[in-house]
């Protein structure tokens, strides 16, 4: 069995603090082997939010897999948003995150979805390289095939129904149809502070979308909260894990069964 702890848009700088107070006793509970962080781990990319964030990372137990947000870049520094964009977060936050993470259960890789600007108005905007995408699948290829494989992003590829922000992320709709195509399992993101699970069906395969809600103040008519993944030989199991009145609950898990996702990998060679 493999736990996992998926955290997303913490905001430090806006983060809700009673929530985050309470968060590490009840982390504790679920005992993970790996904690996930889908970005925008900062409001405004500043360096004491940066260096808060980094104390609560380093607090918490075991490996992690980072990938920075649309607002982990400076946003009062035009010409480090140009050249330099995510120059504080490598040098703060990118050394706390594995390269990438395998263990018997699971495979997990990031990849950044996050740009300091674009050629757009909206430079918030979601943005998958392709090229880094066949880059990351490889090395998630690489691991045993019996593992779930994921990627972890900020900006959800395609945006469920039921997100409260609906925008497109650029290659969005491409970058899910090759991982199905590539056997990839699972990707996680953050972005749109509101949780969701579901499994899409691009080209007629099967790949899951998970993503965690917020722990910052920023909420969009959702609870503060964040998602306990557990991977066994027989399923994947989501939990959103919720503050409300005081304290964090459990809402119903979402489970999905590892032998339909494993009917749509290729036969391994003998
Ligand atoms: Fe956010």
């Amino acid at each position: 069995m493999t736990s996992i702890v998926q955290f997303a848009d913490i905001h430090f700088g806006v983060e809700d603090k009673d929530a985050m107070a309470a968060l590490a006793a009840t982390v504790d509970t679920l005992k993970p082997d790996i904690t996930v962080i889908c970005g925008d781990i900062t409001q405004n990319g500043k360096r004491d939010e940066f260096l808060a964030a980094r104390d609560w990372i380093k607090s918490l137990a075991g490996p992690k897999v980072i990938t920075p947000g649309n607002h982990d870049t400076q946003m009062y520094g035009i010409l480090q948003r140009f050249f330099d964009p995510f120059g504080r977060y490598n040098k703060i936050i990118a050394p706390l995150s594995e390269p990438h993470y395998t263990d018997q259960n699971v495979s997990i890789m990031p990849l950044n979805t996050s740009r300091g600007w674009q050629a757009k108005l909206d430079w918030s905007l979601g943005v998958v390289d392709m090229e880094e995408l066949e880059r990351v699948s490889d090395q998630l290829k690489a691991t045993s095939p019996e593992t779930v494989k994921m990627i972890c992003v900020h900006h959800p590829l395609v945006y469920p129904p039921s997100s409260p922000l609906q925008k497109e992320t650029e290659n969005g709709v491409e970058a899910l149809i090759r991982l199905s195509e590539l056997n990839i399992d699972a990707v996680l993101s953050g972005h749109v502070h509101a949780p969701f699970a579901l499994e899409r069906q691009p080209d007629e395969t099967e790949i899951m979308s998970i993503g965690s809600g917020t722990l910052s103040v920023r909420r969009r008519d959702k609870p503060a909260s964040f998602n306990h993944l557990i991977v066994n030989e027989e399923t994947i199991t989501v939990t959103e894990i919720f503050w409300e009145d005081g304290k964090f609950a459990v809402a119903t898990p979402w489970i999905k069964h590892i032998s339909e996702l494993k009917s749509r990998r290729p036969v391994q060679p003998l």
